[in-house]
């Protein structure tokens, strides 16, 4: 069945759970996600981001997300639109089924501008005033994702702040959430804590200095009753880089968000969970090995079905860490 992010995510904080957010463009993520959820029996968020929209088409996507709940219709999942970029964006998504939207005001239209405060608050009043009139769910963000060992934005993925970033706007103001969740109305709020998107989020092993789980706490403290979203939450499997590497890829060293972090937060409100990295490596790891032991292979399915065990084999793994198994 297809819920709401507000449901789902008030069943998780009565039940302290945490709930992943996995990313798709095709028919093979979401099978795999649907595949681990319905085996562990827990709910489960699909996202789509923009470039996943006009990358599979609103209609496909939108067959598809009719189609996993056809197959699996004991498995509540909520379809969230990733990273809105102006509230257009939104009702679109909601038009096409979507049950939840994201209205990223911590960045301007373009994906690269830092969004004001006024910008912010503003866009994201839009998006809940009128979501929320036909019961859709809207996440919001409130300081910007990057890096803070560099201060750089996550623009090598193609969306992110450009230019160097101060801690101020890298780490959420706990204050200043507070006032921008009474403000917006949001149902999610999506926090600043030194993660960014893609694989290179952290030159050695994250410790307290790079990776703010301070910041989580001091806001789950004055906000105890708002669900905390956690972007950028890949780990970044070493056995996954490994994979790739041995199979004629050449991905540079690096490291991700370890999952006991985020079991930390877990415990301070955080109840969505980011990941598209780790199933982007699970996926192109097998694809690698596949066509590198098996040059003469051609058909798809060869290497699409290992990818697509590899991706459940990862989503399984989540939703047991998060505790989201048999929560469904
Ligand atoms: O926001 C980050 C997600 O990984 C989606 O990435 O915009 O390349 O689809 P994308
Ligand atoms: P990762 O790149 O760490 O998987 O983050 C995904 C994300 O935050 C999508 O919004
Ligand atoms: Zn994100």
């Amino acid at each position: 069945a297809r819920i709401t992010l507000r449901q789902l995510l008030d069943h998780a904080a009565e039940h302290d759970y945490g709930v992943p957010a996995f990313n798709i463009n095709n028919m093979e993520q979401a099978l795999s996600i649907m595949d681990a959820a319905s085996t562990l029996d827990a709910p489960v968020i699909i996202q789509a981001s923009r470039g996943a929209r006009s990358y599979a088409n609103d209609v496909m996507l939108r067959h598809m997300m009719d189609a996993v709940t056809e197959i699996y219709p004991q498995i509540p999942v909520c379809v969230h639109l990733d990273h809105g970029n102006e509230p257009a964006t939104c009702m679109t998504a909601i038009q096409s089924g979507f049950t939840s939207v994201m209205m990223d005001g911590s960045l301007k239209a373009d994906g690269k501008t830092p969004g004001d405060w006024d910008y912010n608050v503003g866009v994201t009043k839009t998006v809940t005033n009128m979501a929320h009139l036909g019961g859709i769910s809207v996440e919001g963000e409130l300081g910007v994702l990057g890096s803070l060992e560099t201060g750089m934005g996550d623009k090598e993925d193609g969306h992110g702040a450009e230019g160097k970033l101060s801690h101020d706007q890298l780490l959420t103001n706990p204050d200043e959430a507070v006032k921008f969740v009474k403000e917006t109305k949001v149902d999610a709020l999506a926090i600043a804590m030194g993660t960014s998107h893609g694989a290179y989020k952290f030159t050695r092993k994250p410790d307290g200095d790079i990776l703010a789980m301070k910041v989580i706490e001091e806001i789950h403290r004055k906000l105890p009753n708002t669900h905390l979203v956690m972007h950028g939450s890949s780990s970044v499997p070493q056995d996954l880089q490994d994979i790739i590497n041995a199979n004629g890829g050449k991905m540079k060293p690096t490291w991700g968000v370890p999952v006991a972090e985020i079991q930390r937060g877990i415990k301070n409100g955080v109840r969505k969970i980011n990941i598209d990295t780790d199933n982007r490596m699970a996926m192109t790891g097998q694809i690698r090995k596949v066509l590198t032991d098996n040059p003469e292979e051609f058909d798809p399915r060869k290497y699409l079905k290992p990818a697509m065990e590899a991706m459940t084999k990862l989503c399984k793994q989540r939703l047991q860490e998060f505790n989201t198994a048999g929560q469904a």
